[in-house]
């Protein structure tokens, strides 16, 4: 989500807009704003693109103080009603927050039993305008204090009152939150980019730090409401480099977002017992008794993350699993009965190909779950069973930081059915548990080496010949990495199980003939060596992705990236990424267009 705020002279409607225009990419399920006009709040909120929200509100409405927010829905599906800001009941206070209110369950039964307030939306957000209210007695900022010390969570929030038009108070805890200093004028924001076209002067606000802006000056004070200096951050880049975040593209910010996603899409379906708790799923022990067939279905990237899928499924919950491309299950009249549990992957939720087939599944009796990125999309809203990545907006059209959380769904998933139905042990699933918690640090330790990858891009990036191989789920990234590499580099690439080469391919390896050899699995591991010789002895180039520890590996391929040690099972989260590393920088230096390689678009809406 991202969050904007103006106090000043000048009508704060059309700062608002344009604050948020610059904020749609990190969300864009429905956007609202709230101005004080003659000690009167109003709220404007509209479902959908920022474009739905400028058609309803009046760019001239008198008013001097605002704030707006745009939403990538967590918390409910993206409405009218569940878009910020959120107000009490008498509309004297308005909030918008980026981030979520971990006890906000606990506080909204307190609000309803205790306070009788009426709650209109299925948002966390919400129970911060009731709360704020409830603590008012005419200073704002006294009363976000008070209600910031019932809150658990991240948050970054913004606050104006009916009774006080000449304030702006605003709080900060793990959400992004920035102020910016104009001439009788200032503003808060979620990031840089909302404000760079009204001042370069920031001041960057840290954790637990809680700010009072007037037009004339803007006051940050600590948790303990004292006042705290702090030094002007001028900007020095442009708008487009500050969306990235300092990145040079969209694509290798969310390759370096990925323990975060990770983290977000794990550590929210643990409970304190490391009982997995999947909120939109409503699978029962006895539905699944019935189930005796998985069906996952997707495209490109989510595919790929199906095949992982499929093993873990039949790992831990020993089912069996088929995983189709969404294009090719319609057409070969699939066994789906009532017994079959089809699974969905999709990123935007708006694919067709995988939709149509949900329907087709559908029809035919099959209980759905999808796994899906983006809130209140049309896969999300046709299943019956629903498990979102938390990733966050993923703008760069080749998938990455999707295809990481995807897994982790993936994992959850297998893990919960094997704990339903009885057929996974429980110290298997305590090693899962607590090899899946360790996933963001390590990923981490990947990014750390991506020097080393870039190193190899800038040696091979020429090289027009380029083959992954793998065996196991090996051979799943093996896929996944081809793809990648041939979606934003355009480099002829393709991917084989590396105990076919021998039945055909092994015709097309020659001198320098690139190959990456993906070897992460203890009991593949010999059978990959002697894959691995055979290319060599071709005269192919072997770049080789192995577990920490396989050192004799360096002695037989020409170059080894080393991932962590982790269970094999786990291995796919940490092996694809250098594999997502050097599809960018081989692309980069290519001078493609990275982020909108071409003929491919993020979401395809076309059979
Ligand atoms: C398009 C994109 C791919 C993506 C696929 C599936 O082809 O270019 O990157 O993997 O669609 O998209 P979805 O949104 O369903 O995950």
């Amino acid at each position: 989500c991202g969050i904007v705020g103006y106090i000043g002279t000048q009508n704060a409607v059309p700062y608002l807009i344009e604050g948020l225009s610059k904020l749609e990419y990190r969300g864009y399920d429905s956007a609202g704003i709230a101005v004080n006009v003659d000690n009167q709040l109003q709220i404007f909120k509209a479902k959908g693109r920022l474009k739905n929200l400028e058609s309803i509100v009046d760019l001239n409405l008198p008013s001097v103080v605002g704030i707006g927010h745009t939403r990538w829905a967590t918390h409910g599906a993206p409405s009218d009603l569940n878009a910020h800001p959120h107000s009490n009941q008498n509309q004297t206070i308005a909030v918008i927050h980026n981030g979520i209110i971990e006890n906000y369950m606990e506080i909204k039964e307190w609000l309803i039993q205790d306070k009788n307030v009426v709650f209109k939306s299925e948002t966390d957000s919400e129970v911060i305008a009731h709360l704020i209210d409830y603590y008012y007695e005419g200073d704002l900022l006294d009363a976000v204090y008070k209600a910031v010390d019932r809150m658990q969570g991240a948050y970054a929030i913004g606050v104006i009152s009916k009774d006080e038009p000449n304030r702006l108070v605003a709080v900060r805890k793990d959400s992004p939150l920035i102020v910016g200093l104009g001439d009788n004028e200032n503003f808060i924001a979620s990031d840089i980019p909302a404000l760079l076209k009204y001042t370069r002067k920031m001041l960057l606000i840290e954790n637990d730090e809680f700010v009072d802006l007037t037009k004339d000056g803007v006051t940050i004070y600590n948790s303990l409401k004292q006042v705290v200096k702090r030094d002007i951050f001028e900007v020095t880049w442009d708008i487009d480099s500050a969306e990235k975040e300092g990145f040079e593209h969209f694509t290798l910010k969310e390759i370096f977002e990925q323990p975060k996603g990770v983290r977000e899409t794990l550590m929210r379906r643990l409970n304190s017992q490391n009982e997995i708790v999947l909120e939109g799923v409503t699978l029962t022990a006895d539905i699944l008794k019935d189930i005796n067939k998985v069906y996952i279905v997707a495209c490109g990237t989510a595919y790929h993350a199906g095949l992982v899928g499929r093993r873990a499924i039949e790992m831990f919950a020993k089912i069996p699993v088929e995983c189709d491309v969404a294009s090719e299950f319609r057409y070969r009249d699939p066994f789906v009965d009532e017994k079959t549990l089809f699974i969905a992957v999709s990123q935007s939720g708006e694919t067709l190909d995988t939709l149509q087939s949900l329907r087709e599944a559908k029809r035919k009796g099959a209980r759905i779950l999808s796994i899906v990125n983006v809130v209140g999309s049309s896969v999300a809203r046709e299943s019956d069973d629903l498990l979102y990545t938390w990733a966050g907006p993923e703008i760069g059209v080749a998938s990455t930081k999707a295809y990481t959380t995807q897994l982790i769904a993936f994992y959850l998933l297998a893990l919960y059915m094997g704990k339903l139905n009885g057929r996974l042990e429980e110290h298997k699933y305590f090693e899962m548990i607590e090899a899946l918690k360790l996933m963001p640090e390590k990923i981490t330790e990947v990014l750390d080496q991506s020097k080393e990858i870039q190193k190899l891009a800038a040696a091979q990036f020429n090289n027009e010949k380029v083959f992954f191989m793998g065996r196991g789920v090996d051979c799943d990234i093996a896929y996944e990495g081809s793809l990648k590499l041939k979606e934003i580099s355009y480099i002829n690439s393709f991917a084989i199980a590396a105990g076919e080469l021998k039945h055909g391919t092994i015709a097309l390896i020659e001198d320098n003939t690139f190959v990456v050899a993906m070897a992460t699995q203890d009991k593949l591991y010999e059978k990959m060596l002697s894959n691995i010789k055979e290319v060599k002895a071709r005269g192919a180039y072997v770049f080789a992705i192995a577990k920490e520890g396989n050192d004799q590996l360096t002695k037989t391929a020409d170059e080894v990236f080393f991932i962590p040690t982790t269970l094999d099972a786990l291995t796919p989260i940490l092996s694809v990424i250098p594999t997502q590393l050097l599809a960018y920088y081989v692309s980069a230096l290519r001078g493609n267009d990275v982020d909108k390689p071409r003929n491919l678009a993020k979401s395809v809406t076309v059979e």
